[in-house]
């Protein structure tokens, strides 16, 4: 969750390690710390709050030095403050530390080290592991590292510089992302991405134990035995332009704007006449015939796409599945063996529940197909097929254009499945074939409706509550719309089954209250007119949203938008986008910071 850089070479550190942390600001933004080596001493600078509140401190004081590391901080242990920010130095900073992830016995190791004399000045447990470091130095970090390694348990990807090696950065990775970026005359460390794109292309992918040693012109990594690795290298494809606000307002309302070519990418070469070809994953039908239960897991937004994904693939493979969030799977006993197929949905490829889901599948023996939007993550890496959603770096907290072509995949997965054991119908194939291709053109009408849904945001920003209901796929759809509510605008939410209303939460809709009714699916078309009915009658304002062939709806509610007639089962791909723009105006007028929610991070890589 943490955001991590680091550089080693000829330029001044200070810049590169500040414009790195701005394209890391969206993995925590409770402060941020910067650390550089010059002269055998390391400096420290650090603040609470923005980059820019250290921004602003090292225009009066900069760091100089040509190597550094840097960090921006999603406060997991002691709250945001000066202290509590990262870089953590030893005594007399001899040795610094930047650190994402969590020291599970950092307890113990400061008892220890207490009872050794030593002095904390932070109640994080990243200050222990500089401590701990220091305690175990004999003259070489890397040995020194080794040794502590084997004392601390959890997770961690750490940025080390130490003053009696003053040429050097250290970094290792535990199940926390960190990747090397490859210069020439100047090498990088990042936690993702973003962070290095604009200098280099060029990147190892740190696998779990793996130690690296960066001088400016060397890069030496060893795995968990301390053995020499001959690292691949990985070349990340990204437009660096990806990566930036690109004029808009907002991250969040540039990847919104995106969705349409993002779904197209999603489909690419995946969709043809005959029907779905899935190149890039190995399940045929000889290995279908051996799976006889999925289940999906997930988190946040990606695990609503898995509850699509539930409904396509019943409909459409016949299969049986089971929906969970990773962080609730990964604790029970669920019923997994070989005979199981896991598959997994994460944006960023990194979430520490789902990892720990797949690994549990794994050790069952049961298959696991990862759909996940990073390539080379560390999702990507442990699965053993994987689906790339092609949706391109998604920055804002707040997912959208992930979700979208997650859900996308599901339905092209739901399909493929269908197709291998033989389930699904031509007839039908083609239809979902042709609904599909549509899509983008759907999701682009579904933008063009945003001067309607800002208009309507603007005349309701002052609510305390809202609710979506739905039936069906629509409830899937409320369910994200509700969670995005949630996280950018703070205001209330809740979205319901529309036919569990009369069993409780119609208690909560008084006078006025607004409730977003998702109406479009045909077969429940009826039934949700009755709920809409139920909610009006207790004084509820209704906003209503409709495919075209269901326009007269208005004379029955408060406000409606109309969506284009299509096909019943993809319309979570259009519709959603009305409530993601919903909430994006919703927090735009209440002065929220739409691209950096309060609390919030994105890619939640500890538990
Ligand atoms: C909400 C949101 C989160 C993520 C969740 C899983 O907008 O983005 O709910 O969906 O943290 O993250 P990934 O998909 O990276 O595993």
């Amino acid at each position: 969750m943490c955001g991590i850089v680091g550089y080693i070479g000829d330029k001044q550190a200070q810049e590169i390690l500040m414009d790195g942390l701005s394209k890391l600001e969206y993995r925590g933004y409770d402060s941020a710390g910067i650390a550089t080596l010059e002269n055998g001493k390391i400096l420290v600078k650090k603040k609470k709050g923005r980059l820019q509140n250290l921004s602003d401190c090292l225009e009066l004081t900069p760091l100089n030095g040509k190597i550094g590391i840097g960090h921006t901080r999603w406060a997991t242990h002691g709250i945001p403050s000066n202290v509590n920010s990262h870089p953590h130095c030893s005594l007399n900073n001899q040795i610094a530390v930047v650190h994402n992830g969590i020291i599970e016995n950092y307890m113990d190791l400061k008892e220890e080290l207490l009872a050794l004399g030593h002095l904390f000045a932070s109640d994080t447990d990243t200050e222990v592991i500089a401590h701990l470091l220091c305690e175990l130095y004999n003259g070489d970090m890397v040995e020194t590292l080794q040794t502590a390694m084997k004392k601390m348990k959890g997770s961690y990807a750490l940025g080390i510089l130490c003053s009696d090696e003053p040429e050097k950065i250290v970094v290792v990775r535990k199940d926390s992302p960190l990747i090397v970026g490859l210069g020439s005359g100047e090498n990088f460390i990042a936690s993702d991405i973003p962070a290095i794109l604009k200098y280099t292309r060029e990147v190892y992918l740190l696998d779990n134990g793996e130690i690296a040693i960066l001088t400016k012109d060397t890069i030496v990594v060893l795995d968990a035995n301390g053995e020499p690795v001959d690292k691949a290298v990985f070349h990340v494809d990204w437009d660096p332009g990806d990566a930036e606000k690109g004029g808009y307002d907002h991250f969040m309302m540039k990847e919104m704007t995106e969705q349409p070519k993002a779904m197209v990418d999603t489909l690419a070469g995946r969709l043809n006449t005959d029907g779905i070809r899935l190149d890039d994953i190995n399940l045929d039908a000889e290995t279908m015939k051996n799976i006889n239960r999925i289940h999906i897991v997930a988190c946040g937004t990606a695990y609503h796409a898995g509850m699509v994904g539930k409904f396509y693939f019943e409909k459409f493979a016949r299969i049986a599945v089971e929906t969970e969030a990773a962080s609730e799977y990964r604790y029970k006993d669920p019923i997994l063996d070989k005979k199981t197929l896991l598959i997994v949905v994460s944006q960023s490829g990194e979430t520490a529940d789902t990892l720990a889901a797949i690994r549990l599948a794994k050790e069952k023996g049961a298959r696991v197909l990862a759909v996940t939007n990073v390539v080379g993550s560390s999702i990507a890496r442990e699965a053993d097929d994987v689906l790339y959603t092609n949706a391109g770096p998604e920055i804002a907290v707040a997912s959208t254009k992930a979700y979208l072509t997650q859900v996308g995949c599901m339905l092209v997965l739901a399909m493929h499945l269908g197709q291998l054991n033989g389930e699904i119908i031509s007839e039908e194939m083609k239809r979902l074939g042709h609904a599909l291709l549509n899509t983008p053109e759907l999701v682009q009408k579904a933008m063009e409706s945003k001067e309607a849904v800002k208009t309507f945001a603007y005349q309701h920003f002052n609510i305390n509550d809202l609710f979506f209901i739905g039936r069906g796929l629509d409830f899937y759809t409320c369910l994200e719309g509700s969670l995005k509510l949630k996280e950018i605008s703070y205001i209330h939410s809740e979205a319901y089954a529309a036919g569990e209303l009369k069993h409780g939460p119609i208690a909560l809709i008084d006078d006025g209250t607004i409730v977003v009714a998702v109406c479009t699916q045909e077969k429940v078309f009826e039934k949700m007119l009755s709920n809409i009915k139920e909610v009006k009658a207790r004084g509820a304002f209704v906003l209503a949203i409709v495919q075209e062939a269901h326009k007269g709806i208005a004379s029955e509610v408060d406000e409606v938008f109309v969506i284009p007639n299509m096909d019943d089962d993809i319309t979570p791909i259009p519709t959603v986008v009305y409530l993601q723009l919903l909430a994006y105006y919703l927090a735009v007028a209440r002065g929220c910071d739409v691209d950096k929610p309060k609390n919030l991070a994105k890619s939640v890589t500890v538990e």
